[in-house]
């Protein structure tokens, strides 16, 4: 997965890759329910009846992908976080497939736009609005203010316990030093420690292969507000607002 990742980003693309192909689908299913319910209007076919059913199976060929990516995407990105918009997406999927499943069962027994075909469209299409509404929260995360960067505190201290807790227990050695005052000096201090006079201190590199950029933003956020909360004694930690992007 990570030379999968390594590799669209070496052709540029750093972006999930969930979120573009998430289009298909919806847009199929779309489709289906505005020319059922017209038709159903005008007590017409507009659609050929055949074609239903063929639309219905084509989005039920790219969900597949479209899933498989976006756990790919939050495996990666989110490094398999659970929060609150991930179980609504993954609730929603699962009834959003079952609801396509039944929508091509019924198209089979003939029934393209009947009241009962177009109420499983319309259902379907309820269950893409919700999952593009948590795809959302789950991309702004980080803008907002605190429920988004309390998800990438837990990220930060799943990382620092991993990989710094050994040698700083405690943010010991960390918090309020100099490579904390902004992302880009922590990024090239975590890349290439040395002290601040350029001499090398006896700290370990950790590259980007050990630990990605979106790990880095984590655990700078983490040690910041941890750091921040351990300096005031446990008072509640004056959370920073921003992007999660550096
Ligand atoms: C194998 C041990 C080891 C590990 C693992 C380690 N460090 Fe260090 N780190 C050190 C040593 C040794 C120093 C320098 C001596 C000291 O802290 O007194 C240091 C210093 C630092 C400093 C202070 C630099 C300065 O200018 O004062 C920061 C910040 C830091 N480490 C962050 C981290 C973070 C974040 C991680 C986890 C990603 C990490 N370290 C993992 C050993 C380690």
């Amino acid at each position: 997965m990570e030379i999968f990742y390594h590799f669209l980003q070496k052709m540029g693309y750093d972006h999930p890759v969930h979120p573009p192909i998430t289009h298909i689908p919806i847009g199929l299913i779309v489709a289906v329910f505005i020319f059922g319910c017209l038709s159903l209007i005008v007590r017409r076919e507009l659609l050929p009846a055949p074609a239903y059913r063929r639309i219905n199976i084509l989005a039920l060929l790219f969900l597949m992908p479209t899933i498989l990516l976006g756990y790919m995407d939050w495996m990666y990105f989110y490094r398999g976080t659970w929060s609150f918009p991930v179980t609504v997406k993954f609730v929603l999927s699962g009834i959003f497939l079952i609801l396509l499943i039944i929508a091509i069962i019924l198209n089979g027994k003939n029934e393209t736009h009947s009241g009962k075909a177009v109420m499983v469209y319309g259902l379907c299409v309820i269950a893409v609005t919700g999952l593009g509404y948590y795809g959302g929260e789950l991309v702004f995360m980080g803008t907002e203010k605190e429920h988004p960067l309390s998800e990438s505190l837990s990220i930060g201290e799943k990382v620092y316990a991993k990989s710094c807790a050994p040698c700083h227990p405690g943010l010991k050695g960390v918090a309020g030093t100099k490579p904390l005052s902004d992302f880009d000096s922590f990024l090239s201090f975590m890349r290439d420690p040395r002290k601040p006079d350029g001499s090398p201190l006896p700290m370990p590199a950790f590259s980007a292969d050990k630990l990605q950029d979106c790990d880095v933003i984590a655990l700078f956020r983490y040690i910041n507000v941890e750091g921040r909360r351990v300096a005031s004694r446990g008072a509640r930690p004056a959370l920073p607002a921003g992007p999660l992007k550096p």
